[in-house]
């Protein structure tokens, strides 16, 4: 079974993202610093990480989780800051 990381798995795209890998029976690994994000959107199911992606630590995600494939949600998503 494919291991798929999602990335800003605890916003709004990226946990819908998650809930319906999980629906299809993949494991999942959310990545997320909760800036944004909600630990109530976190899936029970799902591995999660509480991280920032530009962080070094990744790299211990990686090796931890071993995902197949990524999925990248995570962002800062207000105009007014970008
Ligand atoms: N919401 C929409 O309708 C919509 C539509 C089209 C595209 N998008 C795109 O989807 C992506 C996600 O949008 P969203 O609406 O889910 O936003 P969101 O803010 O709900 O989710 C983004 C998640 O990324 C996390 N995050 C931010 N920076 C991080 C970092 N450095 N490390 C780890 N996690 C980090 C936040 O905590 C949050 O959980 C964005 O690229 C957005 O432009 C969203």
């Amino acid at each position: 079974m494919e291991r798929i990381l999602v990335t800003g798995g605890a916003g709004f795209i990226g946990s819908h993202i998650a809930d319906a890998l999980l629906a299809e029976g993949y494991r999942v690994g959310i990545v997320d610093d909760l800036s944004t994000g909600k630990w109530e959107n976190v899936p029970s199911e799902a591995a999660f990480y509480q991280r920032d992606i530009c962080s070094p630590e990744l790299e211990a995600v990686f090796a931890d989780f071993k995902p197949n494939k990524i999925i990248h949600a995570a962002a800062q998503v207000r105009v007014t800051t970008s």
